[in-house]
């Protein structure tokens, strides 16, 4: 017998490297796939089962309601530049954030970096002498992020991963109340989808930040 689909679910950042493996977690977990971006005609099929397409701009109010319409939950894995001056990731949770406020589900869960886990009980580790300065602006991008998430209604959860590999899931990793993970400081694209779909219905980390590593 067919089963049946639990849930609708928005996946911003879909066409991106971890978003593309979100949609197929997605599916894999039996929830249909809403992808959202600004090129997912030229990165998905429109035959696929249990995945529909929405064309948008994540500065665009209009684009983010039609693409909240009838969702279940919404995925985060917005990606960009890296030197700061892309605001997608802050900006982009900002809008995602209102529209979900105004109206549309409740459940998110996104992506940020491993910078914004705790070093100790009100210290981020970006905040720690030594953190490498290459990745200080993507991560103040994180932090504005994590500040509109936190300060919502919404039941939120932030998982903030170390380096991401692109390779599929292992389902072999550890997760942790915001601080860091046991374990290599790494997690594969595929894992932090199978852990972030999970946790949508889990809800094992409402309004926190995660640490994920790979066993
Ligand atoms: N790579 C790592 O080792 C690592 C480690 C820790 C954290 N992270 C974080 O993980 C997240 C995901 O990384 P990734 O490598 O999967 O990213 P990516 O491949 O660069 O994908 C970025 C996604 O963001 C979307 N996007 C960006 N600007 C947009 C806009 N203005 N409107 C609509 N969509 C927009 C893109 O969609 P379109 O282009 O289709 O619009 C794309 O789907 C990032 O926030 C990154 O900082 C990465």
């Amino acid at each position: 017998m067919k089963q049946m689909k639990q849930m609708k679910v928005t996946i911003f950042g879909a066409t991106g490297m971890v978003g593309q493996y979100l949609v197929d977690e997605t599916i894999a977990q039996l929830h249909t796939a809403r992808a959202f971006g600004r090129n997912v005609f030229e990165v998905f099929s429109t035959e696929r089962t249990y995945l529909e397409l929405s064309k948008g701009y994540l500065f665009s109010e209009d684009d983010i309601k039609k693409a909240l319409k009838g969702a279940d939950a919404v995925l985060s894995a917005i990606g960009g530049g890296f030197d700061g001056t892309d605001r997608a990731r802050s900006i982009g949770m900002k809008k995602i954030v209102e529209a979900m406020e105004k109206k549309g589900p409740k459940r998110i869960v996104a992506i940020g970096g491993a910078g914004l886990l705790n070093a100790d009980e009100g210290t981020f580790i970006y905040e720690m002498p030594g953190f490498p300065e290459k990745y200080k602006a993507v991560t103040l991008e994180h932090r504005q992020a994590y500040d509109h998430l936190s300060s919502s209604s919404l039941d939120w959860t932030f998982v903030c991963p170390p380096i991401i590999l692109d390779a599929k899931a292992t389902e072999s990793y550890n997760t942790n109340r915001n601080y860091p993970a046991e374990g290599n400081q790494q997690i594969t694209a595929g894992d932090l989808a199978h852990f972030m779909v999970k946790e949508l219905i889990a809800n094992e980390y409402l309004k926190c930040r995660v640490g994920i590593a790979s066993v």
